[in-house]
């Protein structure tokens, strides 16, 4: 089994190979540097970046790989959601590859990629895929932020969401409120090292509510109020570590609260965590601790495969191609706005 994917939901253009379940090669060609001066991801020059990117990507995975074109056996692509014409030059060109090689095509959903990417475990010859157990899973990325029960693999039910700005994106605005460059995720995880998660006390929103929905909007707001009416911290490099600290904290803080609270209504065992978010150092140390004291098993993607990879797109196909669960239908087009269930 030689499976090829390929990942264009966004500003990641990733080609990976999977063979049994196993990574062979996952290349990703970031376009940070392209989006950053915008502050955000500029769909057209996302577009042309990955137009400019793809081919070279695709044959360097499958030089990585030692695959040949003609032992590919299977193609998976990202259908959706993300942006529509970055979306649309992965998948078409992922298309085209599977019938020139007469083999099938498995549309994967980027969100339920990220969902199972925890269950990649390493060992000496690289990462395969484990056994999926029961757990809750949470995603948060800089376009989902969710709450889901995961039965077994492929089997899986949506809690919650967020009814407004994902926490990565929370993560980003408030660091371009802080001046800070894009993605503002990690820049707030660099800066927030040796500062006071408690010297600034910004909104918790939903963090009561007894439902597993999210809404970080209030919280941006809360940051951007508290600047407005004391832009003096702006000017002084001494606060810096402690705002982001406080940001960090009360992200963090609703995620663990939420996640926790699904886990014990349902007698979950288990938690895991995916997406660009879970790369953050103290939403790592904070579900670790809380997940030790509640005897919960915790499993977090590992760093590169929480932001955009093809190789989870890669394991989802895989997974997909052996239960047969994929259409296959020659006008199959793009899914922008596909629901995790
Ligand atoms: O999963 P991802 O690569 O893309 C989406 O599918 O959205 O996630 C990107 C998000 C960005 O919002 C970025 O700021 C955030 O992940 N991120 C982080 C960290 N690293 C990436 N947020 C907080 N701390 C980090 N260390
Ligand atoms: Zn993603």
């Amino acid at each position: 089994m030689r499976l090829l994917a390929f990942e264009t939901s966004c500003d990641e253009t990733s080609a990976a190979v999977i063979g049994n379940n196993r990574i062979l090669s996952n290349v990703i060609s970031s376009q940070i540097e392209v989006h950053s001066e915008y502050g955000g991801v500029v769909p057209e020059l996302a577009t042309r970046e990955h137009l400019r990117n793809l081919k070279s990507v695709v044959s360097e995975a499958l030089t990585k790989a030692s695959c040949d074109i003609d032992d590919v056996t299977a193609v998976g692509a990202t259908q959706g959601p993300g942006l529509p014409t970055a979306l649309m030059v992965g998948w078409k060109a992922a298309q085209a590859f599977a019938y020139s090689i007469d083999k099938p095509l498995i549309g994967v959903n980027h969100v339920v990629a990220h969902l199972y990417s925890p269950w990649f475990s390493e060992d000496q010859k690289g990462k395969y895929l484990d056994h999926v157990e029961p757990n809750i899973s949470l995603i948060v990325s800089g376009g989902h932020t969710m709450l889901v029960k995961v039965n077994g693999a492929l089997n899986h039910e949506l809690m919650g969401q967020t009814k407004d700005d994902a926490a990565g994106e929370c993560f980003d605005k408030t660091a371009k409120l802080l001046g800070l460059s894009y993605p503002g995720g990690p820049e707030i995880d660099k800066f927030a090292k040796g500062g006071n998660p408690k010297a600034y006390d910004f909104a918790r929103p939903m963090l009561n509510q007894e439902n597993d929905d999210f809404s970080f909007s209030g919280l941006k707001t809360s940051v951007k109020y508290f600047l407005e009416k004391n832009s003096s911290v702006l000017f002084n490099d001494d606060q810096l570590p402690d705002l982001c600290a406080s940001i960090q904290a009360a992200i963090v803080e609703v995620l663990l609260v939420k996640a926790m609270r699904a886990a014990m209504r349902t007698n979950s065992k288990c938690i895991t965590i995916s997406g660009g978010v879970a790369r953050n150092s103290y939403l790592r140390s904070e579900f670790k601790r809380e997940c030790r004291d509640r005897d919960i098993v915790l499993k977090i993607a590992v760093p590169d495969l929480c932001t955009d990879n093809a190789a989870m797109i890669g394991l989802l196909a895989n997974l997909m191609y052996e239960k047969g669960d994929f259409s296959n239908k020659p006008d199959d087009d793009i899914k922008p706005n596909w629901n995790i269930n």
